[in-house]
């Protein structure tokens, strides 16, 4: 039996694409909330507060915040073990530095993880997935050290409330997106200076570092890990520059995790920002407090491998569906342009797990596609069936071939959710659809596709079915 009888089946949402109520029972606005939809070919407009002429998704986006007992029954009928999911910052904090804690978004979330434990469902918490408080532009978000202190103020108040029922957490979605989506991962404008973007990256290291240490501190049984996206590359040919380039691109996403890891940035990484002459605001202290904050595991989003090579240009620049590198010829892409490559999972897990030696989860990985519901309610989704069962046959392979720890695996979206690059709502990923269309219509009723019952199938054979 390649995968373990403990593995972690299950799936992953973020609190922004699913809960709507933006503004309901004491939330404040986050940076999620002020992403109008993106229009085709162009890049997401960000308008800093909510103008009333536009549509913005989060505002409704699958009303999970009603619905929330229909969506985590069809989990639990699915099998799930484990449900990542985040938890609204503002709906916590609603400025982000507000002095006490809104008890109505506590109770919110004491709701969504009771109803988990009673269905034997392991939460696992991601503490900010793309929605910093928009309050805390007055500080300039995440270029400030006071960001820090407010982040770890807030992660305590969630960490103590919730002592003993969640004892996995995730500090930053995809940190490394600080690089490719900064407003997404912290509220720094797309063209930010690259000092801009690493000041604000090294606060969320040290962010993060401080809460893996807390976290140990409030219960020993907590593991925390650091959350990558999974950015994989090939090198366009193997000519020596092109190897090069291709190990530059990698080593750009990889420090992140060799930061969280590793609890020290490695040396090429001080050497690049030394040529670009980048200062980092490095306070006495900090080293240690890196250190001492080393995750105690990698989880990872897979969804696509690039191409890379020495004229690789702008790879790094609005990476939000727009650019990924050279084509590689090999691979078929979704609907959205994102190549198809399920042996690169096994690439990704085998880079990631014998750099690092840390026990891996995959926390993200689906098929964004456009569904078609038919007259008797039917969705017959082969394709997402045929995208998964290939992408957990590599895992399969990594841990029975590789010898590779794969602790789990949630897919991206088990229920249909907002796009977070576009905003779109017809960029579907779930094994549960929602009937509402990208302007936010529809009745939201929820109709379980044909992979919802093959992907209970896989969870309760643990992983047999799929072969
Ligand atoms: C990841 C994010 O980058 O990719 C998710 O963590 C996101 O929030 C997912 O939804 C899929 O991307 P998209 O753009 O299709 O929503």
């Amino acid at each position: 039996m390649p995968f373990p009888k403990d593995f972690l089946w299950g799936g992953a949402t973020s609190a922004a694409q699913i809960e709507g109520a933006y503004n309901v029972d004491g939330k404040g606005l986050s940076t999620a909330d002020v992403m109008p939809i993106r229009k085709q070919g162009e890049l997401r407009e960000i308008t800093i507060e909510v103008e009333t002429e536009k549509f913005y998704p989060t505002h409704h986006a699958i009303k999970h915040y009603e619905y929330y007992e229909e969506d985590i029954a069809l989990f639990a009928e699915m099998g799930f073990k484990v449900y990542r999911l985040s938890f609204a910052w503002s709906r916590i904090f609603p400025n982000g530095d507000d002095l006490e804690p809104n008890e109505k978004g506590l109770a919110f979330y004491d709701k969504i993880i009771d109803l988990c434990l009673s269905y034997n469902i392991i939460p696992l918490v991601t503490l900010q997935h793309f929605d910093t408080p928009l309050g805390l532009k007055k500080y300039g978000f995440w270029k400030n050290r006071i960001v820090v202190d407010l982040f770890v103020k807030y992660s305590e108040t969630v960490m103590q409330h919730f002592k003993g029922r969640i004892r996995h957490w995730l500090t930053f979605n995809e940190i490394n997106n600080m690089s490719t989506m900064p407003w997404n991962a912290g509220g720094i404008a797309l063209s930010a200076s690259e000092e801009e973007k690493m000041i604000a990256a090294f606060h969320q290291f040290i962010a993060s570092a401080k809460v893996v240490k807390l976290a140990h501190e409030i219960d020993e049984c907590n593991q925390v890990g650091m959350m990558y996206n999974g950015h994989f590359s090939y090198p366009n040919s193997s000519h020596p520059e092109d190897i090069q380039g291709n190990e530059n691109f990698q080593n750009q996403m990889l420090f992140y995790a060799d930061v969280q890891v590793r609890g020290k940035y490695p040396e090429y990484k001080l050497k690049e920002m030394e040529r670009l002459n980048i200062f980092l605001p490095i306070k006495a202290g900090d080293e240690q407090i890196l250190f001492e904050g080393r995750v105690d595991f990698i989880s990872f989003s897979y969804y696509l491998t690039h191409v890379c090579g020495r004229e690789t240009k702008g790879i790094l620049k609005g990476l939000n569906g727009l650019e990924t590198g050279y084509k590689n010829p090999h691979l078929k892409q979704s609907s959205w342009g994102w190549p198809i490559n399920p042996q690169g999972l096994r690439f990704a897990l085998n880079t990631l797990y014998y750099r690092y030696e840390k026990p891996l989860m995959i926390v993200e990985n689906g098929l964004g596609a456009i569904d078609k519901i038919e007259d008797d309610g039917v969705i017959n989704d082969d394709y997402r069936i045929d995208y998964l069962q290939k992408h957990l046959l590599e895992i399969e392979k990594a841990i029975d071939m590789d010898g590779i720890p794969v602790m789990g695996y949630t897919s991206w979206g088990p229920i249909d959710l907002i796009s977070a690059s576009n905003g779109e709502m017809s960029k579907r990923y779930g094994f549960v659809y929602v009937d509402v269309d990208d302007y936010g219509k529809g009745t939201y009723r929820r109709f379980k596709k044909k992979s919802f019952y093959w992907y209970k199938e896989v969870i309760s054979s643990n992983g047999e079915s799929l072969r």
